[in-house]
């Protein structure tokens, strides 16, 4: 089969279009031919090397959609045949609120989705919503996934909230303004580009605030929000979240998954004197994973789709991930 694969760190030009053995459904496993795949962020990490236990060679992709090849021994799901998308988490374990130290993600160490097959634990298979095109569907995994425990599981957002989402044109953050405006609450976000920014408002954004330009973006958050965010939702770290910290509303809660540009220098003060809520998470449960597909499967919502690549194009895509181009995400046209 065809595959994009890693034998070594340096970046995306690392990235090389190859012929490899097709894998073989183990027990408990399906094979999927992949018709889509999609970029995270991680795969462009894992291609500098910013990220921890990486082992070479290595296929990347933790999004994908397909049809089932075939089943390993003992494995149940959707028949040979069946149109699925695949739940990039492994291994999460029975506590909803964490997952298990040995879980892992698909596209390292296991081989992922930037190639025409890919095996996958039975239990992560999961028919495709009829309504969504492969395009789609292969966009929601990993992004949505993270958004949804966000937003909803650790997050806990009504309507009522006025949440405030840095760096909008992130692919998860797309899909945490999604739905963050799916139960009617108030999104304000900020961007580096006034295009990106269009596009969130075409999204339902209330607020749209260019954190580059603006003299002093936070205080702008601030003003517009009415006496600062109840809610932030952040995977941009740094000065970023250290700032949502001092501008969030007495009682609000701030939930972290990410930290793009780094480590933050934060003022303990604005957690204890305004009560903050500070809270971390990552991926999500077998439980966020279904109740977030409902929502795509039963809803109008649609991911927001930056471009859609051939396979041979990934190393180039990932070139302008790492220069922060898109807004959404970068779909992978593996096969037809
Ligand atoms: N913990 C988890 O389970 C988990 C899951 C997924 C992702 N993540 C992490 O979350 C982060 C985002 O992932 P992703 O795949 O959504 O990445 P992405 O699509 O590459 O998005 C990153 C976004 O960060 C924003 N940004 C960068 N520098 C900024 C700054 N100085 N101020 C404000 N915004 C800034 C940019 O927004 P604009 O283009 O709008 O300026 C950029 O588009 C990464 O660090 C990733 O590793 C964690």
């Amino acid at each position: 089969m065809k595959a994009i694969v890693l034998h070594e760190v340096g970046g995306p030009q690392n990235l090389h279009l190859e012929e490899c053995e097709t894998p073989v459904a183990g027990p408990g496993e399906i094979l999927v031919k992949v018709r889509r795949a999609a970029f995270n962020r991680r795969d462009v990490f894992i291609t500098q090397g910013l990220y921890p236990g990486i082992v070479f060679p290595v296929i990347p992709g933790s999004d994908g959609c397909g049809v089932v090849a075939a089943h390993g021994d003992g494995a149940s799901g959707p028949a040979v045949g069946a149109s699925v998308v695949i739940n990039p988490m492994f291994g999460w374990g029975e506590d909803p609120r964490i997952w298990r130290p040995d879980s892992n993600l698909l596209g390292m160490p296991s081989h992922g989705t930037f190639a025409e097959y890919v095996k996958v634990p039975a239990e992560n298979v999961h028919p495709k919503p009829a309504r969504l095109s492969d395009d789609q569907a292969a966009a929601i995994p990993l992004a949505g996934l993270t958004a949804y425990r966000a937003v909803f599981t650790r997050g806990q957002c009504t309507k009522d909230d006025v949440v405030l989402i840095p760096g909008v044109g992130g692919g998860v953050q797309t899909f945490a303004l999604l739905f963050v405006k799916s139960i009617g609450a108030r999104a304000i976000v900020t961007s580096s580009s006034d295009a990106k920014l269009e596009r969130a408002k075409a999204l339902g954004a209330d607020v749209a605030i260019n954190y580059k330009t603006s003299e002093n973006w936070s205080k702008e958050v601030r003003a517009q929000s009415g006496g600062g965010p109840t809610l932030v939702i952040d995977s941009v770290g740094g000065e970023t979240f250290a700032k949502a910290l001092d501008i969030a509303r007495p009682g609000a809660r701030v939930v972290t998954y990410g930290g793009t540009t780094g480590d933050a220098k934060i003022r303990p003060f604005s957690i204890f004197w305004k009560q903050l809520d500070v809270l971390g998470t990552s991926m999500g449960s077998p439980a966020d994973f279904s109740a977030m597909l409902e929502l795509f499967a039963d809803g109008t919502l649609e991911p927001a789709i930056d471009e859609v690549v051939a396979l041979a194009d990934v190393p180039a895509a990932a070139q302008r991930i790492l220069a922060g181009e898109q807004f959404g995400k970068v779909v992978v046209r593996v096969s037809d």
